[in-house]
């Protein structure tokens, strides 16, 4: 089965034995040649590197097997569950759901890890928990305007995706409350950048 996204082409297959997912990233036609190479190559770096310093951290993501960074190619573990765009939209129990979701991007940002690319379509359940992917925009910041940035995408994704449930992010503000004690500040500069966009 070969996916081919935005940015990667996605694979899934066998690796030493194992249930893998190979992620190449593609060559951009519109990206000068060089540019071209210095981003896949700082993305492939970055995404494995954020995945497994997540997991350190307590975060659920998919174990990293492999990098093959002259190929742009980053091998990691199947996640066999659903995405959170699916089950936000299906399940009954999707606040609490939420409230997970929430729980774990309090720890990233307690943690300086900004995810970058926080949609639902980055987050898959298994066995009821939320694994994230997909960290190659990622970075390690403490600056509380990159983490406000990071949770205003969240909530920018989930009014859009899931606009018939607009109570999904006051449960994300909860779980992330949870994790993070220093997380008003955060939430009070999503409301900011809410304002600004508004008015601009
Ligand atoms: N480890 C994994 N386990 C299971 N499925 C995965 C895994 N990694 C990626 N996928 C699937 O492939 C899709 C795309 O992966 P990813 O988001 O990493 O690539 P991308 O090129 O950035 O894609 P997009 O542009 O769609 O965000 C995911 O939404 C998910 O459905
Ligand atoms: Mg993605």
């Amino acid at each position: 089965m070969t996916k081919r996204g935005a940015e990667a082409t996605i694979t899934r297959g066998q690796w030493h034995g194992r249930d893998v997912i190979f992620k190449e990233r593609s060559p951009k036609s519109y990206r000068d040649g060089s540019l071209d190479m210095t981003l896949r190559t700082s993305r492939t770096k970055r995404e494995a590197s954020l995945l497994s310093e997540a997991k350190q951290f307590g975060i659920a993501t998919p174990i990293v097997y492999d990098i093959d960074v002259s190929n742009f190619i980053m091998v990691m573990e199947y996640i066999d569950g659903d995405l959170a765009k699916t089950l936000l939209q299906n399940r009954d129990d999707r606040l609490e759901l939420a409230e997970k979701i929430g729980r774990s991007v309090g720890a990233m940002h307690k943690n300086d890890i900004i995810h970058g690319d926080l949609t639902t379509s980055n987050m898959i359940f298994r066995d009821e928990v939320a694994y994230f992917i997909d960290f190659g925009l990622g970075e390690k910041s403490h600056e509380p305007e990159r983490k406000g940035v990071d949770l205003h995408l969240l909530k920018e994704a989930m009014d859009s995706a899931h606009s018939e449930f607009p109570k999904l992010f006051d449960s994300v503000t909860k779980g992330y409350l949870d994790a993070y004690e220093d997380g008003h500040r955060i939430l009070a500069i999503v409301k900011n950048i809410e304002k600004r966009g508004r008015y601009s």
